[in-house]
């Protein structure tokens, strides 16, 4: 985390100590999501979800839409901050993880908030007629653009967006290949974003960078 920041280690402790420890929960879905699924570091961590938590708890949404569950630790994190009778609508395309999402998402206590949709996001998405105050983008990253797209009319004026992955490992700011469709996706969304009219962006350096895109118009 934060290498190709380079964040000397002893600032890394120093901010992990002074940061709202996790709870056991957390720390479970995170140790059994490395013990059983593939890519465990698809999951958003610690330090991030903390961050994620944090800003839906300043917004507290109303309705939120995140883009690929996993093992639904992100969800988990969000829906922490949503209004009462909130819910956090989530999609995954991949059935064989989640189970494991629902069985975190009930140990949360939160299996009446977080709606778990199965299927392709490009398919989910024109069939949710909700208005959401908060979308997580974290799916696959060469249709970031489509998401993007798919999803601004469903943002109320005012909310905001959070594109995971902004920075991809140092590889926006490369010649990719024309083959490398997840950084191309990812490059080509920052691009997007950062010349709509309609927004207000600023990337975080967190973890592997976060695009935040608050909707001012349109
Ligand atoms: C990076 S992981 C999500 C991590 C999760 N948000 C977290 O922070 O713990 C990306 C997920 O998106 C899912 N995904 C990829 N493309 C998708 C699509 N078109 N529609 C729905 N889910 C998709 C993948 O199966 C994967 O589980």
């Amino acid at each position: 985390m934060f290498d190709m920041l380079k964040i000397d280690e002893d600032i890394w402790k120093y901010i992990i100590d002074h940061t709202t420890e996790r709870d056991p929960l957390l720390t479970e879905l995170d140790r059994e999501t490395n013990l059983k699924m593939a890519f465990p570091n698809m999951l958003s961590g610690h330090y991030q979800g903390r961050l994620l938590e944090f800003i839906s708890k300043m917004i507290q949404p109303e309705y939120i839409l995140e883009i690929g569950t996993f093992t639904g630790y992100s969800a988990i994190c969000m829906a922490r901050g949503l209004k009462t009778n909130g819910k956090l609508h989530t999609i995954e395309c991949n059935d064989e993880v989640i189970p494991f999402a629902e069985k975190f998402i009930r140990k949360a206590g939160l299996q009446d908030k977080i709606m778990i949709h199965f299927g392709d996001a490009l398919q989910v998405i024109p069939r949710l007629n909700v208005f959401f105050d908060l979308i997580y983008i974290d799916g696959d990253k060469s249709q970031y653009c489509q998401y993007y797209e798919l999803t601004f009319s469903k943002l109320k004026t005012g909310g905001i967006i959070l594109v995971d992955n902004a920075l991809w490992d140092g590889k926006v700011l490369k010649q990719s290949s024309k083959k490398d469709d997840e950084t191309n996706g990812i490059r080509n969304l920052n691009e997007m974003i950062h010349t709509d009219q309609r927004v207000e962006n600023i990337i975080l350096p967190v973890r592997d960078g976060i695009m935040l895109v608050k909707k001012v118009t349109g």
